[in-house]
């Protein structure tokens, strides 16, 4: 197996140079740790990150809306049936209001059951005169202070597959189960909606009610109603967890990442001649690469012509991360680049990350508003270009923590600091993600009626 993943171009990478990879302290430890990796059983299967690819060409032609979203760095120990259940139901929730908007099916794919690995701006963090490693998320060290917890060990790796493999199980039960069922997860909506201080969605919820009793009308008890589709999804930034997980798919003879359905390539790591790149174009799940603003029309060329060779819709999706006082400048070449040389790519917007700040009190925070005006900004884009805006890649959580300010409920610098428990990002909560979802709805559904 190993030498046909060796055929198959999978260590090509190795010759490159890798960002953003911590300093493992003990190299047999690490081999220990990969071996062990090589050996266990796919986490995610090709013929269902085949599908995906499929679902993500129909988004990229208009014909269904991407729904991506999740922690921005997942814990361990954060891994309960509690958290996990909450996320997925927000983002059925979410997935529900946005069909509604989108008058087509939404591709979901969590941030999850894997997105332990993260970036970070230096190698080392100095408090009061003690300098330790940096904390690279879950799969690497822990976030405590303790020179203990931040020596990257890399018993971490198998740690997250298996942490990985409970989450995904959970994925697999509450989307199969019954859990997901259109009338239930209606009701739920229907119950946020019925706060009188978000009195503002109720007639939308009113509509999608009358249209999911008149579906279980015409249509009975189908199985669609019950059961839906949940991915999987995270940042392949630790290469020596993601090329260990890399198997040769029987059917079809070529290497999948077996980590997760979806791998992205951060905003730090899409250098072209890089070894996340070289990487990635070397396994055949489908792929995204987050583009920041001082992204040009040739990184969206080269990109390409290195990911998607063959030019193969729902291959390669572009995650814009803009900023919301750059988007509806730095976008719109991106995007015309791309309609021009008829390159066949998905275009999401993450309004999370460019739009960061430290508030006044302290805390790394982003605002409700400037994040739904960068999603704003990405439609008026495509609109524009006569492209297609495919969807949404999203930080949240489905507890009421208090890391994203604004929203209807207002939350200000003072109460951030009642639940703030982000490791590295602010996250919406669950009040903040249904109340996005409704807005974005509105906005699909004012796209739709232009059309
Ligand atoms: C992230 O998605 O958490 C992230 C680090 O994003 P980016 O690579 O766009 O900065
Ligand atoms: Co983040």
């Amino acid at each position: 197996m190993q030498e046909d993943l060796a055929r198959a171009g999978v260590d090509r990478f190795r010759e490159r140079e890798a960002k953003q990879q911590p300093t493992w302290p003990d190299a047999d430890a690490l081999k220990r740790a990969t071996d062990t990796l090589e050996t266990v059983p796919p986490l995610v299967f090709a013929g269902e990150a085949d599908v995906l690819r499929g679902h993500l060409a129909a988004a990229g032609r208009g014909e269904a809306f991407v729904l991506q979203g999740g922690d921005c760095a997942e814990i361990f120990s954060e891994a309960t049936a509690d958290r996990i259940r909450n996320k997925i139901k927000t983002l059925l929730q979410m997935a529900v209001i946005l069909t509604y908007g989108a008058s087509t099916p939404v591709v979901k794919i969590g941030r999850m059951a894997g997105q332990y690995a993260k970036p970070r701006s230096a190698d080392v963090e100095t408090r009061d005169g003690v300098t330790l490693p940096t904390y690279r998320g879950d799969i690497v060290n822990s976030s405590e202070f303790t020179e203990e917890a931040r020596v990257p060990n890399p018993q971490r790796l198998v740690d997250a597959y298996h942490v990985s493999a409970s989450t995904l199980n959970l994925m697999r039960a509450f989307t199969t189960g019954g859990f997901a069922d259109l009338r239930s997860v209606h009701a739920w909506n229907k119950g946020f909606a019925a706060n009188p201080a978000y009195k503002r969605y109720d007639q939308m919820a009113s509509e999608i009610d009358r249209a999911v009793k008149f579906m279980a009308a015409a249509g009975g008890d189908f199985d669609g109603l019950r059961t839906v589709e949940l991915f999987s999804s995270h940042e392949a930034l630790l290469l020596d967890y993601e090329r260990a997980l890399t198997r040769i798919d029987s059917r079809s003879g070529r290497p999948y990442d077996t980590s997760a359905h979806l791998l992205w390539i951060g905003e730090r790591t899409r250098q072209l001649d890089g070894a996340h790149v070289e990487f990635l174009s070397s396994v055949h799940n489908p792929l995204a690469v987050k583009l920041g603003p001082t992204s040009g029309p040739e990184d969206v060329k080269q990109l390409a012509a290195k990911l998607n060779p063959e030019n193969v819709e729902g291959r390669l999706t572009f995650v814009a991360r803009m900023g919301a006082d750059k988007v509806r400048d730095a976008l719109p070449r991106l995007v015309e680049t791309a309609r021009d040389e008829g390159l066949k790519v998905t275009w999401l917007t993450d309004p999370m990350h460019g739009n960061t700040f430290t508030s006044e009190s302290g805390y790394k925070t982003r605002k409700f508003e400037t994040i739904l005006d960068e999603v704003k900004g990405f439609f008026e884009v495509h609109r524009a270009a006569g492209t297609i805006p495919g969807g949404l890649h999203i930080e949240l959580t489905g507890d009421d923590v208090t890391e994203v300010m604004g929203g209807t409920e207002e939350i200000d610098d003072a109460a951030l600091a009642r639940r703030y428990e982000t490791k590295v990002d602010p996250r919406l909560n669950h009040g903040q993600s249904l109340e996005m979802a409704f807005l974005v709805s509105e906005l699909l559904a004012k796209a739709g009626a232009e059309q």
